[in-house]
């Protein structure tokens, strides 16, 4: 479903048993041994989900792409799994996009989860100016996603995006602005075992 030019829903994208592989996955990173952490941003707050970038760490107080998690643990980030690469391309091209993903930021939401509205603009300027695709891939529990345009006071649409979902932005819909209001909890899949919910974006530098 086309939400705006260049925008996707991919409703029930993903076939259950994917979504319980791509959980696992997900968990296994996240509680690995470079571990998902609530960033604290550049005001001082601290974030409403909990992070994992993987292939290039988004560096919360600069809002730059970086190899190590220097405003955190000073760790190197995790690589980005082949999986995770595929899945972004396999979706985009559904989508009539093409993306080669060479980043992931994982984040958790539980049952108090939120993001601001904000736009996706930290990736390189090539990318953007291209309108190379965000692919985001939802798992668990159902969110309320706003999504809005190119400014911030224009109108926002809000949709659920459920378990399996994807949804895709690319083109002349790269920098509108989105964000998460909330998360309904208890309506993950209970083939999942999961409370709270993952949300991948793939994007490419
Ligand atoms: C994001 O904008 O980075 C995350 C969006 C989502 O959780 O659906
Ligand atoms: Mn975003």
């Amino acid at each position: 479903m086309e939400i705006a030019p260049g925008a996707f829903h991919l409703k029930g994208y993903l076939p259950i048993e994917r979504q319980r592989a791509f959980v696992g996955s997900c968990r296994a990173l996240i509680e690995g041994e470079v571990p998902g952490y609530v960033p604290v941003v550049r005001g001082g707050g601290k974030m409403h989900v909990r992070m994992l970038c993987l292939g290039r760490h988004w560096n919360g107080k600069t809002y730059r792409y970086e190899p190590i998690r220097s405003d955190y643990d000073q760790r190197e980030v995790p690589p980005l799994p082949s999986a995770f690469r595929d899945l972004a391309c396999e979706i985009a091209a559904s989508a009539g996009m093409t993306l080669d993903a060479d980043l992931c930021i994982l984040n958790y939401y539980d049952a108090d989860g939120r993001m601001g509205l904000h736009q996706d603009k930290d990736e390189s300027e090539r990318s953007l100016a291209a309108g190379v695709p965000v692919v985001s891939v939802s798992l668990g529990d159902t969110a309320r996603f706003l999504f809005g345009g190119v400014r911030r006071r224009e109108p926002v649409e809000a949709l659920l995006l459920e378990s399996g979902d994807a949804f895709v932005f690319g083109g002349p819909a790269r920098l509108r602005y989105h964000g998460v209001t909330r998360i309904v909890s208890g309506t993950a899949p209970p083939e999942l075992g999961l409370s709270g919910r993952f949300n991948l974006t793939l994007r490419q530098y």
